[in-house]
């Protein structure tokens, strides 16, 4: 298979674990190479339910490696108990199929502390974090304070550093309700981590470089989604990193010379966990997908906001990641809705625009222009077999979205396991 980046089309939990699962029986290397344990990506085959974090889904097919690159922020901690879950679901996880960046930054617990007390901060304009410390974590990354994994493991200046950064967190909470952080106790933690996490870190744009050299393909496993991102997302209520196409060069050390194709997941409507902007958003159509057990989230179990597809989020972001292709996943979410609607267009100050505004105030302004499409009610895609067997009005809906996004929907995804993805000409 050529080398893929997989990206998220709209605000993360497009089913982008799911596709990755699904290619990389035809790959080499798995690879994430942004965020951090704020991801939640969600795999079912054979009755069996995996959620990954930090590691790439990739890891559950045997014989395949996974790399966590320099761009993601690995707390140790979560990584660790991430190993031990996956290892109790009969997943071997070794320096064989994993191998972990010696530049990657460390969120380490006073992250997670600072997270909490800047959400506490900001009252009625929340962002709704994981609460994992992802945005801290790049600020030390961004201000050249952080602590990466090489100094995890040479440990020469860890205690020093790590006091360091502590005592600047503590003056940060005084006075607050957050409790005073102790740093000899995340100092025994952590070396005890290092012990275990050591013979996983290497350099892995070395790695990477040599696999590509030796004809390896490599899949890219997009964290978060395109209006998550810091740059082109919906500021400031985003998460701290690129998580568009680019991020993944920038998080690995290969080159965009080395990427042949670009895959953006959407879901077949639109869901956002946390605050922020969401045009489309419908309370009838989320108390319908909860009713049915759909949409919570994988990380933190939070009820996702769910509304109807938005074709100018998704079109942007195909021009963004530069799309090949769409995976559309979700379809089966649809079943039996008697007309559905899809935004083409918003309406902002008595003008019609078809590309997301830059500001905050904006898009509290823009209200949806929908176009309605007759639903297949008394019909399901759910574990339909093929594209051919799927209501005709299933595929016209596919049709419709592709053309709307002017990109070509690949593949489909008509329920959770493994099996339910099919290739669509
Ligand atoms: P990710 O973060 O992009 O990997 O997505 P999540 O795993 O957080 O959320 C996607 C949810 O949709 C998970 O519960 C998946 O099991 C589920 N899912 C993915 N694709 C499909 C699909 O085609 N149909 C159904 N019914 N569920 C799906
Ligand atoms: P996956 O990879 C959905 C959201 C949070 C919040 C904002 C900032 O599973 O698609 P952060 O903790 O990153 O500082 O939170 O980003 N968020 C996600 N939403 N899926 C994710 O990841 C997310 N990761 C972060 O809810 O709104
Ligand atoms: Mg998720």
């Amino acid at each position: 298979m050529p080398n893929t980046i997989i990206v998220g089309a709209q605000w993360g939990d497009e089913g982008k674990g799911k596709i990755v699962d699904f290619l990389t029986e035809d790959t080499d290397i798995v690879v994430r190479a942004q965020g951090g344990n704020n991801a939640g990506h969600t795999v079912i085959h054979d009755n069996k339910k995996y959620v990954l974090h930090l590691i790439p889904s990739g890891i559950l097919w045997p014989e395949k490696k996974c790399v966590i690159g320099n761009g993601v922020v690995i707390d140790p901690i979560s990584l660790l108990e991430e190993f031990d879950n996956l290892q109790q679901q009969g997943i071997e996880i070794t320096p064989e199929n994993l191998v972990i960046s010696n530049r990657a930054h460390l969120t380490l617990s006073y992250h997670r502390v600072l997270d909490s007390y800047r959400e506490s901060g900001l009252g009625g304009k929340k962002i709704g974090t994981t609460g994992r410390g992802i945005g801290p974590t790049y600020i030390d990354k961004a201000e050249r304070s952080g602590i990466r994994m090489a100094d995890l493991i040479d440990q020469g200046k860890l205690s020093e550093k790590i006091i360091s950064k502590v005592d600047k967190a503590n003056s940060v909470l005084q006075g607050s309700e957050a409790e005073t952080i102790d740093s000899n106790e995340i100092i025994d933690q952590i070396k005890t981590a290092a012990e275990r996490l050591k013979p996983f870190v290497t350099e892995t744009t070395t790695y990477l470089h040599e696999q590509i050299i030796a004809g390896k393909s490599l899949l890219f496993e997009g964290a978060q989604g395109t209006y998550l991102d810091i740059d082109h997302g919906t500021y400031p209520f985003v998460t701290s990193s690129n998580t568009t196409a680019g991020g993944a060069c920038t998080g690995s050390g290969v080159s965009p010379r080395s990427i042949d194709n670009v895959t953006a997941v959407a879901k077949a409507y639109t869901t956002r966990v946390g605050s922020g902007p969401f045009i489309t958003e419908n309370q009838e159509f989320s108390d319908r997908m909860h009713g049915m057990g759909r949409e919570f989230g994988a990380t933190t179990g939070r009820k996702r906001r769910c509304g109807w597809f938005d074709a100018v989020l998704v079109r942007h972001a195909c021009r963004l990641n530069g799309a090949d292709h769409l995976a559309l996943t979700n379809v089966d979410g649809l079943d039996g809705i008697d007309t559905i609607k899809i935004c083409t267009s918003y309406e902002l100050k008595g003008e019609t625009i078809h590309t997301p505004p830059a500001n905050s105030e904006d898009w509290d302004l823009c209200t949806p222009i929908y176009e309605e499409m007759a639903g297949w009610v008394d019909q399901i895609t759910a574990g339909a077999p093929d594209i051919a067997t799927m209501p005709e009005k299933a595929k016209a809906y596919l049709d419709r979205l592709s053309e709307l996004c002017e990109t070509p929907i690949r593949i489909v995804g008509v329920g959770p396991d493994r099996k339910e993805t099919l290739l669509r000409d």
